[in-house]
C-alpha cells in the first residue's frame, strides 16, 4: 500500500567497513540491541520459563518459548487498526532447529519427547512489544501472546481443501493440518494479518520406499540425518503417512490479533518451497501475492484475488486469499515479460499432463508451471514492492552455482551470469503500473559481487558496499531499500567471499545505485526479518543462526563455539535473536 512518509531522496549515514567481529555492528548515532532471544518467554500468562543456558528447557518449556532460528516478521500496531510506533506486536518465524544446540546431550537418547521439542521450538511467535522512555521491551505477561508449532490445527482453504491428496488417516476429509514449518520469509496484509511461508519442508519428510513423479520433483529426503522426527512420530515417515508431505509447502495466514484464532493453510496460493509473500492492493483493489520458490532453476509466482479488499470489512478481507488465479513468470530475453496463468484446463494444464482439477494441480504447482514453459530463476527469495513506484516490484536471487553447468538451464537475460555465486536483484514493472496486469516490463537492478579483484564475472555492479547472496529485502516506509545478506556459512568471507566479512545489511534508493553498509552481523549468522515502525524510527531485524559451521557444543572437549552472541558467554550457546534498532537522537532510520 503507498505510504503516507515522504520518499527519501539520499541516505544520511555512513557506510561503515565490513565486519568479522562476533557482535552486530551498526552506524555510529544508532543503537543495536538484542531482545528477544531463542528461550526468551515469550509472554504467557502464569508460563514464563526461563531460558537455561545448558539446552535442558523441557518439551513444555520450549512451546512457551521463542523457537529457534527467527526469520520473517512483522509489525502490526496496537490497538488494532490504528499506526502506533510505540506499541504493538511482532509476528515471527522460527524457521528450523538445530538438534546439536537444541538439548543437553544432543541427539543422543533421541525419542519422541526429543522430537516434540523439535515441534515446538519451530513456527512462530507473536510477541506483545513495548516503547518505554527510550527503551523497547517485551510485554510478559500479554494476551496476545502465542506459539504456533508443528501441532497447532490449522484449517486448509481453497481448491486443495479436500483434495484426495490431502486425506491421511488423522484427517479422512482432508480439512485441519497439525502445524507449519519450516517457515522462512513472510508476509503481512492491509487487514492486519500475519504471512508465513513454509518453505524446505521437504528435509522433514523421509521416504524409505521409490519416490513417485511428485515427490521427486519436490526433493523428499531420503536421508537419515534429517531431523530424526520419522523415527518417532509416523507424520513425518512418508512411506507410513504417504500423503502427510502434501499438507505441508504452503503460505499460512494468521490472525495475530486473535490468539484464539485457527490459522489457515491458503492452497490457492500454491504449494512449492515458499519463500515469502508480498502483498500489494491492484487498482480495481483486487489482492495481489508476489512469492518466490527458492531453489535453484525455480519460479517466480504471484496471486491475484477473486474478491476485492475492502478497507471498511475486515471480516470479509479474511477470505481474499481463498480464491483467485495463480500465475508464474516468463521473462523473455527482450525485457518483456509475462505471467502465465495456471489454471486447470487451460495450457495443456489437464489430464493428459497429471492434472485431475485445480486443486490436484495446486499440489504440483511445480509441475504446472513446468508445462506451460515458466523462467527457471537463480533462487528467487524475497520481493518487494516500492511504495512510493506503483507497479514496480523487487526480487532477490541469492545465488546458483550451477547455472550454466552441463546438464543445467544455461544463461538467460534474466539469469545472465554462469555459475553464479553472488546473485542479483531482479526488477519489473508491470503493465499500466497495475500489479494485477498480465504483462510486465523487467531490468537487473544489480548484479552483486565484490567491487575488488580481477574476475570480471565476480564484479559486483554496484557503488559503494559491495555485497552477495542477497536474500531479506524490504522498502522502508520511506522508499529506502534493504538487504539482508545469506552468504552460506561454509562460504563467509571464504573463497569467493574472502576479505567480504560477516552476513550484512546494506541499503539504497533505487536509480542512485549507490549502495551503504548499514549493519554487519555476529559470526556464522544470517541476517533475515525486517520490520519497521510505522514512522520509520524504530528497526526490527533478526540474527539467525550465529555460529553456524562452529565447534560441537555438546562436545565437552571442545566448548567454545565460532559465536557466543548475543549473550557472550562460552559456556553458553549461541542464540538466533530479535534486534531492535533506534537512533540515539529518535531520528528517522536511514537518515
Ligand atoms: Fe529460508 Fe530461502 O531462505
Ligand atoms: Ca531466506
Ligand atoms: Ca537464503
Ligand atoms: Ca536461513
Amino acid at each position: 500500500s503507498p505510504s503516507k512518509l515522504a520518499k527519501a531522496v539520499s541516505l544520511g549515514f555512513t557506510s561503515i567497513p565490513v565486519s568479522s567481529e562476533d557482535t552486530v555492528i551498526v552506524p555510529e548515532g544508532y543503537i543495536a540491541r538484542p531482545f528477544y532471544r531463542w528461550g526468551d518467554a515469550v509472554g504467557l500468562k502464569g508460563n514464563l520459563p526461563e531460558f537455561k543456558k545448558d539446552g535442558s528447557n523441557t518439551t513444555e518449556e520450549q512451546a512457551a518459548q521463542a523457537g529457534m532460528h527467527h526469520d520473517g516478521m512483522a509489525w502490526f500496531s496496537l490497538p488494532q487498526g490504528g499506526e502506533s510506533a510505540d506499541h504493538g506486536l511482532l509476528a515471527m518465524n522460527h524457521e528450523y532447529i538445530d538438534n546439536g544446540m537444541l538439548f543437553k546431550d544432543g541427539v543422543a537418547n533421541w525419542s519422541a519427547d526429543k522430537a516434540r521439542k523439535g515441534q515446538n521450538a519451530m513456527g512462530v511467535s507473536v510477541i506483545e512489544v513495548k516503547k518505554n522512555g527510550q527503551q523497547w521491551e517485551v510485554v510478559r505477561p500479554s494476551a496476545f501472546a502465542r506459539r504456533i508449532t508443528v501441532n497447532t490445527p490449522m484449517q486448509l482453504s481453497g481448491p486443495a481443501r479436500h483434495n484426495d491428496l490431502m486425506k491421511t488417516a488423522a484427517d479422512s476429509k482432508g480439512e485441519v493440518v497439525l502445524g507449519t514449518m519450516q517457515n522462512c520469509a513472510n508476509g503481512h496484509t492491509p487487514w492486519g494479518t500475519y504471512l508465513t511461508c513454509e518453505e524446505n519442508w521437504s528435509d522433514i519428510f523421509v521416504k524409505k520406499g521409490e519416490m513417485n513423479a511428485l515427490e521427486k520433483r519436490y526433493g523428499i529426503s531420503d536421508s537419515d540425518d534429517s531431523y530424526r522426527w520419522n523415527e518417532v512420530d509416523e507424520r513425518f515417515s512418508v512411506d507410513k503417512t504417504p500423503n502427510e508431505p502434501n499438507r505441508f509447502g504452503w503460505v499460512v495466514e494468521i490472525d495475530p490479533y486473535n490468539p484464539n484464532s485457527t490459522p489457515r493453510k491458503h492452497t490457492a496460493l500454491g504449494r512449492i518451497k515458499h519463500e515469502g509473500a508480498a502483498v500489494t492492493i491492484a487498482p480495481d483493489n483486487r489482492v495481489v501475492v508476489y512469492m518466490g520458490d527458492d531453489q535453484k532453476f525455480e519460479y517466480i509466482y504471484k496471486f491475484v484475488s477473486d474478491k476485492k479488499y475492502d478497507p471498511a470489512n475486515r471480516e470479509a478481507n479474511l477470505s481474499l486469499l481463498e480464491s483467485g488465479t495463480l500465475y508464474v513468470a516468463k521473462f523473455n530475453d527482450d525485457g518483456s515479460g509475462v505471467w502465465l496463468p495456471l489454471v486447470h484446463g487451460e495450457g495443456g494444464l489437464d489430464s493428459s499432463n497429471g492434472f485431475a482439477n485445480q486443486g490436484d494441480l495446486l499440489i504440483k504447482t511445480r509441475m504446472a508451471a513446468d508445462v506451460v514453459g515458466a523462467t527457471k530463476m537463480d533462487r528467487p527469495e524475497w520481493i518487494a514492492v516500492d511504495p512510493h513506484a506503483a507497479g514496480s516490484v523487487y526480487c532477490t536471487l541469492t545465488n546458483n552455482s550451477d547455472r550454466g553447468k552441463e546438464g543445467k538451464a544455461p544463461v538467460d537475460a534474466a539469469n545472465p551470469r554462469a555459475n553464479n555465486v553472488f546473485g542479483h536483484i531482479m526488477h519489473w514493472v508491470e503493465e499500466n503500473s497495475d500489479p494485477a496486469a498480465p504483462r510486465f516490463t523487467w531490468d537487473i537492478l544489480v548484479m552483486a559481487g565484490r567491487t575488488n579483484g580481477e574476475d570480471e564475472k565476480a564484479k559486483g555492479s554496484m557503488k559503494g558496499a559491495a555485497f552477495g547472496s542477497p536474500d531479506g529485502l524490504s522498502f522502508d516506509p520511506r522508499g529506502v531499500l534493504w538487504i539482508q545478506t545469506d552468504v552460506s556459512s561454509s562460504t563467509i568471507n571464504k573463497k569467493a567471499y574472502e576479505g567480504m566479512g560477516n552476513n550484512q545489511m546494506v541499503a539504497t534508493i533505487p536509480g542512485t545505485n549507490e549502495y551503504r553498509r548499514f549493519l554487519t552481523g555476529p559470526r556464522g549468522c544470517e541476517i533475515t526479518g525486517i520490520a519497521f515502525t510505522p514512522d520509520n524510527r524504530t528497526l526490527f531485524i533478526n540474527i539467525q543462526h550465529p555460529g553456524e559451521g562452529g565447534d560441537d557444543l555438546t562436545d565437552p572437549a571442545n566448548p567454545t563455539a565460532v559465536s557466543s552472541w548475543p549473550d557472550g558467554d562460552k559456556a553458553g550457546r549461541p542464540r538466533s535473536s530479535t534486534v531492535v534498532i533506534t537512533k540515539a537522537d529518535g531520528g528517522i532510520i536511514g537518515t
